[in-house]
Parts: structure tokens; sequence; C-alpha cells
């Protein structure tokens, strides 16, 4: 079996900024795309540069920390909304102009008031447009799933024409199922990509709790890029699971032989670091980085796991990067301890830093009873030039 590799394209800063509760102030956001860089990310959707002058600063100053990885900014088909995605993206060394119209007939209708006609000549004349100032542009057709797919075809294959790198397709409403999400990827492979070199991307959102079946349901109908998030936060009920989708496919290699650039130990800390940023965590039972994603209670399973872990788990807690002691940390911890638990989550301190956090440390132990990884994320200072840990 040949191997595909896949892109992963995280937009935790900017779909998943979008939901309730989880907005992330400049520093938050630098700190958390640094860690999607080191998590091994292709791109990094950083914001919607015309929303808000925060937004536009924040897609600059990820473009400046993050070389290695492709920086993407939002922007709908309008001219000064992709001028100034542009002007946000000047100083990064992979940028990407992301720009996106609804092609379905309710959209259409009742939000966009256009026609059809209109709408191909606004998502061609964007693509050309972002073309001027970039090299790669990723094209999304809003509610692609409930666009009529002849028509969805033609918008595509006007933005192909004009330069479009990336076609993307976004199940918006979270409203497709995974046959037929599958069958509507291969008829975007077969009528509007054929032999070009143009990337099929997905963008599924979970309102049915399908996000990431549906996505990988289009990875095995010939996507290469899935668009997703850490934790699976993102507009009403999320984005598909970013560790989902690393984990499936790592797990069921044997069914979906693909490759990718994703360190799999960073992904608890990704989740932590998250947490600790919008002020909440996962629900327990949160696949993969979930508190009970390796627990076990029941007798007969603790006896299982104990004779051999693999009766009833399909992964280690390790592969992921859950520390593995169960050092319980409290106030009467002291430096080493907590040195070595940053260490068991990928970070490093020189003397200097962790006298700081440790004075913050034993503060917020006197306050808090028990203290989790995601409070020890939060004691880092953001502006601390994070090592990983060897
Ligand atoms: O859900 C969606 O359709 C989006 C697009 C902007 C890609 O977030
Ligand atoms: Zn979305």
């Amino acid at each position: 079996m040949t191997t595909q590799n896949i892109a992963f394209f995280d937009t935790t800063l900017r779909d998943g900024e979008q939901s309730p509760g989880c907005s992330m102030y400049l520093e938050e956001k630098i700190s958390m795309a640094r860690q999607l860089e080191r998590l091994g990310v292709d791109v990094i959707e950083a914001g919607f540069p015309f929303a808000s002058e925060g937004d536009f600063r924040s897609v600059a100053a990820v473009a400046d920390e993050c070389r290695e990885t492709t920086v993407a900014a939002l922007c709908r088909t309008v001219p000064s909304d992709i001028q100034r995605a542009a002007e946000a993206l000047a100083s990064a060394s992979r940028p990407r102009i992301h720009t996106f119209i609804a092609t379905s007939d309710i959209h259409l209708q009742y939000k966009l008031k256009r026609s059809r006609d209109e709408v191909i000549d606004m998502a061609a004349n964007a693509v050309r447009t972002a073309r001027q100032y970039v090299d790669d542009v990723e094209f999304s057709a809003e509610d692609a799933t409930r666009s009529d797919v002849d028509y969805l075809c033609q918008v595509f294959d006007a933005a192909v024409s004009e330069g479009a790198t990336v076609l993307n397709v976004p199940d918006t409403v979270g409203y497709t199922l995974p046959g037929e999400f599958a069958g509507l990827i291969r008829a975007v492979k077969d009528r509007v990509v054929r032999d070009r070199d143009v990337t099929i991307s997905v963008h599924c959102h979970n309102d049915l709790g399908l996000a990431v079946a549906n996505s990988l349901a289009a990875l095995e109908a010939g996507a290469t890029q899935v668009e997703c998030t850490v934790n699976g936060i993102g507009e009403r009920a999320g984005n598909a699971s970013l560790e989902e989708l690393v984990m499936a496919i790592a797990v069921r290699g044997d069914k979906m032989p693909y490759s990718n650039k994703i360190d799999q130990t960073q992904l608890y800390p990704s989740s932590q670091l998250l947490s600790s940023i919008v002020g909440f965590g996962v629900q327990p039972n949160k696949a993969i980085v979930g508190r009970n994603a390796f627990a076990h209670e029941a007798g007969i399973h603790q006896h299982g796991v104990l004779s051999n872990p693999l009766c009833y788990e399909i992964m280690t807690p390790e592969s992921v990067g859950v520390p593995h002691n169960n050092i319980v940390l409290g106030k009467h911890s002291g430096r080493h301890a907590l040195i070595s638990r940053y260490a068991e989550l990928g970070y490093e301190f020189d003397d200097q830093q962790i006298a700081e956090i440790y004075t913050r440390f034993v503060a917020l132990a006197d306050r808090k009873k028990n203290i989790y990884d995601q409070d020890l994320m939060a004691l880092i200072p953001v502006r601390v030039p994070v090592k990983l840990a060897a």
C-alpha cells in the first residue's frame, strides 16, 4: 500500500476562537501558535484580519513567530478583506490567503442576496486578487454540503482556473454523513481537480457528533488536508478534533495508510495549554485527552490492564504525551517534582525561570487543592522562550 501524506490545517486560533468563551489575547495566541508549531501542524490559521484590529495584530504576530509552518489568514471574497489579509501576512515565511463564500441556495438567497452567477464571479475575482499577493490561495465554499453539487463544482472550477491551490469543502453546519460526504469529495476530485495539482481539503463541524468520522471518510475519498482544532473547539458543537483525527489515523494505520508530520507526544500538552488559555478543560471522557481517557475503574478491566495493557488499551497514555507518573502536585510539593512534571509535559526551564514559576505555583497551591496539568501550563509566563525537554 502506498502512503499518502495528510496535511493538518489547524484552525484553533480562528474557528476555535469563534466559539463562546474561547477568545484569546495576543500573547496567548502566540504561545498557542508556538505549541502548534511544536506539535507539527502544517498550517496554522491565525485569524480573520478584517474582523478586528486585534485579529489583524494576532495574524501578523503569528506570522512573525512561526517560520516553519504555513500561516493562513481568512477573508471574505471582498477586495478590502483580501488586502487586509495580505497585509497581516506580509512577514510570513509561508503565507496562505484563505478566501471563502457560501455556495448553498439558502445562503445565497437569505444571507448574500446574490445570484449563482454573481457568486461565481466573486469567487473567481477573489482568488485572482489573492494570487496577486501570495502563491498559496485556499478557496472555501461555505455550506458546501448543502449546495447543489453541479453548481459547487462550477464555483470550484472557476477558483482553480484563477489559481486556487487548495479547494476546501466545509460541512459548515455539521449536517453531512460519512458515506454522503465521501461521495461529494469523489465528485470534486473527478469533476474539478482531475489531474491538476490542487489539494482537496475538508472542514467538518460537529453538530451531529460526526466531524471526525466525516473527515476520515473524506480522506479515504481523496482529500489530503483536514481542518481541525485542538480539543475540537469551534463554532457551536465545534470542529473536528485534531487529537482524535491524529490518533485514529495512527492507531488504524492498517486501514488508513497515511503519513503526517504530527508529533503525537505533543497532543496532551497542546490540549492542556489550550484549556489553560480558554479557562476550561475538556469533558473527562473526551477521547485521547480527557482525564478518564486512560482510566480503568471496573475490577475486571483493571485486572486485564495490569496483566497486559493491550487488553483494554488501543494506545498508551505516553504515546499522546500523558505523563505516566502519578505524583500529585500540591502545596507540599517541591521544585524537583515540579521540574519533573514540566519535563514530562515537554518543557524545561533555567533556574531563574523555575524560581519564578515555583513562586507562582506555591501561591496557587495555597488557594487550590488539586493542581492539574492545565494549571501548570497557565503558570508558564507567556514570554518565556520555552524549550522542548529532551
Ligand atoms: O465552517 C465554515 O464553513 C468555515 C469556513 C470559513 C471555512 O469556517
Ligand atoms: Zn468552520
